[in-house]
């Protein structure tokens, strides 16, 4: 496919991953895919990613509706560019250090690699004038990179996952590279209006850029940076709700749980989603007699995720450790009081428990943006359930007045949110609902992309 796409995504990830083995894809994790994916099929566009699997060659291909361009990494790119400079370095610098970030150059120099192969992928495929939207902080080098090779385009950046303050951002070594890699952008985006104003600063003080506003002059461009707060896919939702096995499947969910109430946490296995402190706080509830076993359950599924990284390694062992040790002590015979099962679910069976589950624990250390708690707001058509949000989230300002918000570092507080959400009286439940629904059924995933693009193409829309 040459040079033919009028419109076109850079991700690291291709929407489907290979399967274990070899034949097959299914769905990629995380939320940047959940989020891009419908706009793709809405948009006929082609996407350029990896497969997920080291060293492989594939020509472009169509699958679930979209075209894709695969773009190989060698099994050194994976551990270097990948599982080291994105996911050991960045990750963990732009989510607050709660992990400490590795700095190496040899890291460096792969991240600078594979960011070439991308912006010349995507340079092959698009159509002279085309849209060329890149994602995430996997790919910060390549709006730069492409406005090299392809000065026609009109090239937008979305960084799915925090942007740091500057005392954090002034660690990274290669600090100025990155600033100057974003900026090849005609617009960047940020989830958040604070995100977007770290950015504005950094390339003042760093780049000695001149700003105005959050617009950055930069090399005779004016480039833009904004907040377009992500969002989910309402109609799949809508749809996956109504199905009668969904529901089907939601009681029987319910009724193997033992009937008590429902708390759950669905999240990638990844150290900044908060889930050692979340079981922490509800194993000292028992422990404080505040629930008896068979009155609460909580069910945490964790999807793997980064599994060759160190620090996932280490946060899964600290997990099973802790649930075996909840339930060695609370647990009565058949009715343990945490599930926990390490897997990733299809999208009916992440309904199902959506559906049943009575309190969504949503406690980020810290967080992008967190489509799960939208997810669960958008499935709760019977305006009932309770959330229980981080502060950290970036979904917070949008879900605060009917959210229940909590610190995730303070276990007190994280008890007795837990507790106040338990036992919220249906009629508070309901109102708490309406208000968060109002908020995601409106601001859903077509009009986030729709107000990024309409920016891009110089028509701003309303975010
Ligand atoms: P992140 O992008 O950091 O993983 P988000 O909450 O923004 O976090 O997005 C996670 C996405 O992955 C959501 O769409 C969610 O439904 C999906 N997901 C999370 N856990 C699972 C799981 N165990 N099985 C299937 N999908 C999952
Ligand atoms: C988050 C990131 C995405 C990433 C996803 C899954 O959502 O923002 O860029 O794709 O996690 O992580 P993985 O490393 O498996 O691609």
């Amino acid at each position: 496919m040459s040079r033919e796409s009028e419109f076109v995504v850079v991700a690291n990830r291709l929407p489907v991953d290979r399967v274990a083995d070899g034949n097959g894809w299914r769905r990629s994790p995380g939320g940047l895919v959940s989020a891009i994916a419908p706009v793709m099929r809405s948009r006929q566009g082609t996407w350029v990613g990896w497969s997920g699997a080291a060293g492989e060659r594939l020509a472009p291909f169509t699958e679930d509706g979209m075209h894709l361009v695969p773009v190989e990494q060698t099994a050194e790119d994976v551990e270097l560019y990948y599982e080291g400079f994105s996911n050991a370095t960045l990750w963990p610098l732009y989510h607050d250090v709660v992990a400490p970030p590795v700095y190496d150059r040899a890291m460096w120099d792969a991240y600078v690699r594979v960011n070439e192969r991308f912006a010349a992928a995507a340079a092959e495929t698009a159509a002279e004038g085309a849209v060329v939207w890149v994602q995430d902080y996997q790919l910060q080098l390549v709006p730069a990179m492409l406005r090299e090779l392809r000065p026609d385009l009109r090239i937008g950046f979305f960084l799915h996952i925090p942007f740091p303050p500057l005392e954090l951002f002034y660690q990274l070594p290669w600090r100025r590279q990155i600033l100057e890699g974003l900026l090849g952008a005609d617009l960047v985006g940020f989830q958040l209006p604070g995100a977007a104003a770290n950015f504005v600063r950094l390339c003042r003080r760093l780049l000695d850029a001149r700003t105005a506003k959050q617009d950055i002059e930069w090399e005779g461009r004016s480039v833009r940076a904004r907040a377009f707060p992500i969002s989910v896919d309402v109609e799949e939702l809508r749809d996956l709700i109504a199905r009668p096995e969904v529901r089907w499947r939601a009681d029987e969910i319910r009724a193997d749980l033992g009937g008590g109430t429902v708390l759950l946490g669905v999240d990638r296995l990844d150290y900044t989603k908060g889930i050692t402190q979340r079981l922490q706080a509800f194993g000292e509830l028992f422990a404080d007699r505040e629930l008896k076993p068979g009155e609460a359950v909580f069910a945490q599924i964790a999807t793997p995720s980064r599994e060759r990284v160190e620090q996932y390694q280490l946060l899964r062992d600290q997990i099973e450790q802790q649930v075996g040790r909840i339930n060695g002590q609370y647990a009565e015979l058949g009715s343990p009081v945490v599930h926990y099962l390490h897997t990733s679910y299809d999208r009916e069976e992440l309904a199902a428990l959506f559906l049943a589950a009575d309190v969504m624990v949503v406690t980020p250390l810290r967080d992008g943006m967190n489509l799960v708690a939208k997810e669960y707001v958008a499935c709760r058509e019977d305006l009932r359930g309770t959330l229980v949000l981080s502060e950290f989230a970036g979904a917070a300002p949008e879900l605060r007045r009917g959210a229940f918000l909590v610190n995730p570092y303070d276990i007190d507080g994280l008890k007795d949110t837990m507790l106040a959400a338990i036992r919220c009286e249906p009629a508070e439940q309901g109102r708490r609902m309406r208000t968060m629904r109002k908020r995601v059924l409106e601001h859903d995933v077509d009009r986030w992309a729709a107000a990024f693009l309409d920016s891009l193409e110089g028509e701003p829309a309303a975010a």
